[in-house]
């Protein structure tokens, strides 16, 4: 009787084990190699690339790409899945090696991913934009028909997606860009550049919902961070910044028929050194939009230029018509818990439009110290409404 039972156990137990066997995850790697990727740093491997990514799109499974350790040397390359033409159930890209661009590359991209679903990109591997041919040419401030840098990395119409432990350097302008695409997250993400390399913005947000972007460190010549218009449910928490412009909403206001900025948190991030702290911004001459619900907490400012900042007059080439006043309306923004120091005097400057005074904005257990000989430290507010809880440094200009 019991030895029956226990041979049943056991005649269970091998069927069980044969089926957990069978359907374990089983990947099929595209290793790139084999479609003529060589990392010697010489040979252009985009189309192998590519070529590896088309196999990996028809794989009815899981797929993976793999860049093996060694210098791949790229010029523009395009990993589309439009129309749904991919079969994998899931594609991940495992970089361990170093991508290298072209020093002379010209468009609007270089690594381009569009179009995809369920993407995961890990590994530790770097892309190298060498920039610092292209900054030199870069006159974009100056001149509205400038030659158009390629971004480093970006990603158009993705979703459902994961990138870890990527590292970029040297873009010739942005290095991440995400446009339109839907939850998608950005883990341990390392970014830098020169504080001097021009429009090199970390990661840039626009018309996307759902991103999250933690645990990463950005140094670079441009925002750290910059969320443009669409923006929506962002989430930004464990970053450190700087070099760099800091993080950034905007520039809003500049395209007829932009999207709305909302729901927006940055939390128990570090800023060091950078010419903005968190700051919203908005062009004078605008287009109507609106930016709302907006979070800033637990933030570390360390010597930073303008820690807390809203400019609704933003002109950074110094050749804007001032007599306009912004038609963004800026509401409910939050900004709780923020101490360190200041590198300037004015450590919290609300520049609102006198047409459109900003709403709602709070301010909360704020500590910021100045020590330069035109202090003490001061807060300024123009066309702000707002409160203020409890004590702070510098005392609050919100009423
Ligand atoms: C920051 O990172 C730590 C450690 O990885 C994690 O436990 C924590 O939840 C993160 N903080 C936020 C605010 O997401
Ligand atoms: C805050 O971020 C730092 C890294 O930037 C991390 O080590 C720490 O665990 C985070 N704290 C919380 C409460 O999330
Ligand atoms: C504000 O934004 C956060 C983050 O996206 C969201 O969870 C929350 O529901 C929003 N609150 C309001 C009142 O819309």
């Amino acid at each position: 009787m019991s030895s029956s039972i226990i041979l049943l156990l056991r005649v269970c137990f091998v069927i069980i084990f044969a089926w957990a066997v069978r359907a374990r995850p089983y990947t099929k790697v595209f290793d790139v190699r084999n479609f003529g990727a060589v990392g010697n740093g010489k040979i252009d491997c985009s189309k192998a690339f590519m070529k590896a990514f088309e196999m990996a799109c028809a794989w009815e499974g899981d797929a993976m790409v793999y860049i093996p350790k060694g210098t791949y040397y790229a010029g523009l390359t395009i990993f589309s899945g439009e129309k749904d033409r991919c079969k994998f159930r899931t594609l991940r890209f495992q970089v361990d090696g170093i991508v290298k661009a072209p020093t002379d590359l010209v468009g609007d991209s270089w690594i381009k991913f569009i179009y995809i679903k369920r993407l995961t990109i890990d590994g530790g591997g770097t892309f190298d934009g060498q920039g610092a041919l292209a900054w030199k040419l870069n006159d974009c401030n100056m001149n509205r028909h400038c030659r158009k840098l390629p971004k480093s990395i970006t990603f158009d119409f993705v979703a459902h997606s994961t990138v870890n432990r990527i590292h970029s350097v040297n873009s010739k302008s942005v290095h991440i860009n995400v446009h339109a695409c839907r939850n998608m997250k950005f883990n341990s993400i390392t970014i830098s550049a020169p504080d001097d390399s021009p429009n090199t913005d970390g990661i840039h947000i626009g018309n996307s919902k759902s991103i999250s972007i933690m645990s990463s460190m950005i140094g670079t010549g441009d925002d750290c961070i910059s969320m443009s218009p669409g923006s929506e449910d962002i989430y930004i928490a464990n970053v450190t910044c700087g070099p760099g412009h800091g993080i950034s909403v905007g520039s809003l206001g500049g395209d007829k028929d932009e999207l709305n900025v909302k729901g927006v948190i940055v939390r128990n991030c570090t800023l060091i050194g950078t010419d903005n702290g968190v700051r919203i911004k908005t062009w004078a001459k605008s287009y109507p939009n609106v930016v709302q619900n907006v979070t800033f907490e637990d933030i570390f400012m360390n010597s930073v230029d303008k820690p807390i900042f809203i400019d609704q007059e933003y002109c950074p080439s110094g050749l804007c018509d001032t007599k306009h006043s912004s038609n963004v309306q800026i509401r409910d923004v939050h900004y709780r818990n923020i101490w360190g120091s200041s590198s300037t005097k004015l450590a919290v400057h609300f520049v609102c439009s006198r047409s459109l005074p900003c709403q709602n904005l709070e301010l909360k257990r704020i500590f910021l110290r100045y020590s330069g000989k035109d202090g003490p430290v001061s807060s300024s507010c123009t066309h702000a409404r707002g409160d203020s809880f409890g004590k702070q440094i510098p005392a609050s200009c919100l009423k």
